[in-house]
């Protein structure tokens, strides 16, 4: 062994090399150069439609199945635009289902990926890793204990397996409660366990139950109305909370809430009704277990449990989607023993220099708050769906169960035309692709359709032009009939 002193690591030494720092400035430079020449929405290439097309079919014989949407990005976008594979340019109203919140070819984005590449390998796991999985830990846990007890990290490769972590601590804390809690409507993932939860039949298909679930109506605006006011659906919810618990005493090892459901409709709540049932939840020592994959960032605090002030009450929580890297949070009382969490992978690299760079971006915005950023774009987005509202009243029949017809919070955003039918919704998706706005739905009836938007990168002129192309995709389903 050489006795050669150094004064940082050869790898320090590669990452600081002149040459290094000025390749990665290339890049950085040369991307925004490129992505500066996308500025609209455009038509598919002629030329490429040929290879576009195979490129396609190519996928879909991997999968077994066709693309639900016939999507292949090309590498490159501009905030909200993004290029495809065929030279088409799109707004990106979705983004991967919330994972692309910086937009497109961001600097930030591309440095940090950039970055990433300098790693002599690509994969972290819990036997060997560098120390940038847990810097974004630490990053992630400063930002939580703003407002809560949340003490530790786990880091994972998907939103589902930070929820499976999210479990295996509760129940290890509960044993042997074996019964969880859950909001009608929630999603939670596609692991075995995590679909059994989830409150779709189709996720489930052939799946043996072998979780045992008792489900708790969510917040709705028109079902309060029905049974007489807020206090009442509260009085009401906390009763049957209890009716569960006295059913099976001791058998509930945790109540998994996403505080803004996602797939379920956007649904946003108030803080009297989760505290009414958080609170029922400490009395009878059952787990809060916050699942803020897809809301986490984007409502108008960085943590959901902010937004209703009621971090104190959480006692493991989950992140994933926009954050890159996926995590389980707890407390110091549900750090669980040795041997329960682990696994070959924790992420990329560019899971973790991506991950935190997203995190240093949301922490120093002024992004959050009633006037902040997210909150403005969120009021525009209103205004846009009112006008289309004023000029098509035809468009937007009532909705079951839907009392308004846009909602949601921040850049968590829903509205309900065609009275929520499932296949006019689906219609307009496809229209709006072709149109060039890629939209999504959410909801299990009435459906919505949902943006999840590049927040970060979005532009308040941007939304006229998305919209103008939302109304001509509607006026084709509304004529298409
Ligand atoms: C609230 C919520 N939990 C969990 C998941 C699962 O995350 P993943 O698809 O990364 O496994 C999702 C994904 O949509 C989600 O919205």
């Amino acid at each position: 062994m050489s006795s050669e002193t150094m004064t940082a690591t050869q790898a320090e030494q590669f990452r600081q090399d002149p040459a290094v720092r000025a390749a990665i400035d290339t890049i950085v430079d040369r991307a925004a150069a490129h992505s500066a020449k996308i500025t609209d929405v455009r038509a598919g290439n002629p030329d490429l439609k040929v290879s576009y097309d195979e490129l396609m079919e190519r996928a879909a014989a991997v999968k077994g199945r066709g693309l639900l949407y016939p999507t292949l990005s090309g590498g490159l976008g501009n905030g909200a635009l993004v290029e495809m594979a065929d030279g088409s340019v799109k707004w990106d109203m979705i983004t991967g289902i919330g994972v692309h919140f910086m937009g497109h070819s961001h600097p930030a984005v591309v440095r940090a990926q950039a970055e990433a590449a300098l790693d002599d390998t690509t994969k972290h796991g819990n036997l060997q890793s560098s120390f940038a999985a847990y810097e974004f830990g630490e990053k992630l846990l400063k930002l939580a204990q703003r407002n809560s007890r949340l003490k530790h990290a786990f880091m994972t490769t998907s939103g589902a397996m930070a929820n499976e972590s999210a479990l295996k601590a509760c129940y290890q804390k509960h044993a042997p409660a074996s019964r969880v809690l859950a909001f009608k409507h929630c999603f939670m993932g596609r692991s075995v366990t995590m679909c059994q939860i989830g409150d779709s039949a189709g996720g489930r298909q052939g799946i043996p139950l072998t979780t045992q679930v008792d489900y708790m109506p969510f917040w709705n605006e028109q079902a309060v109305e029905e049974v007489g006011g807020a206090t009442r659906f509260i009085d009401h919810s906390v009763w049957r909370l209890q009716q569960y618990i006295d059913r099976y005493p001791g058998m509930h090892a945790c109540f998994i809430m996403e505080l803004v459901q996602g797939e379920g409709g956007f649904n946003v709540a108030t803080r009297d009704f989760l505290r009414a049932l958080m609170e029922v939840c400490k009395a009878n020592n059952i787990a809060v277990w916050d699942d803020e994959i897809q809301s986490f960032g984007r409502t108008e605090s960085m943590f959901a449990y902010e937004l209703y002030d009621l971090g104190e009450y959480v006692d493991v929580f989950c992140v994933g989607k926009m954050t890159q890297a996926c995590a389980t949070l707890y407390t110091e009382e549900y750090n669980p023993k040795p041997g329960l969490l682990s696994g070959t992978f924790t992420g990329n690299s560019s899971d973790f220099t991506v991950g935190s760079a997203l995190l240093d971006t949301l922490a120093d915005g002024d992004w959050y708050g009633s006037g902040g950023v997210f909150a403005q774009h969120h009021a525009e987005f209103r205004r846009q769906v009112q006008g289309l509202m004023d000029r098509h009243p035809d468009w937007f029949p009532p909705a079951t169960f839907c009392k308004e017809l846009v909602g949601g919070v921040g850049g968590m955003m829903k509205f309900t035309p065609f009275g929520g039918d499932k296949a006019k919704i689906g219609k307009l998706c496809k229209v709006a692709y072709e149109e060039g706005v890629i939209l999504f739905s959410c909801g299990h009836g009435p459906f919505h359709i949902r943006m999840l938007p590049p927040m970060v990168a979005m532009k308040m002129e941007d939304w006229p032009r998305v919209f103008e192309i939302v109304e001509r995709s509607m006026a084709r389903v509304a004529s298409e009939g």
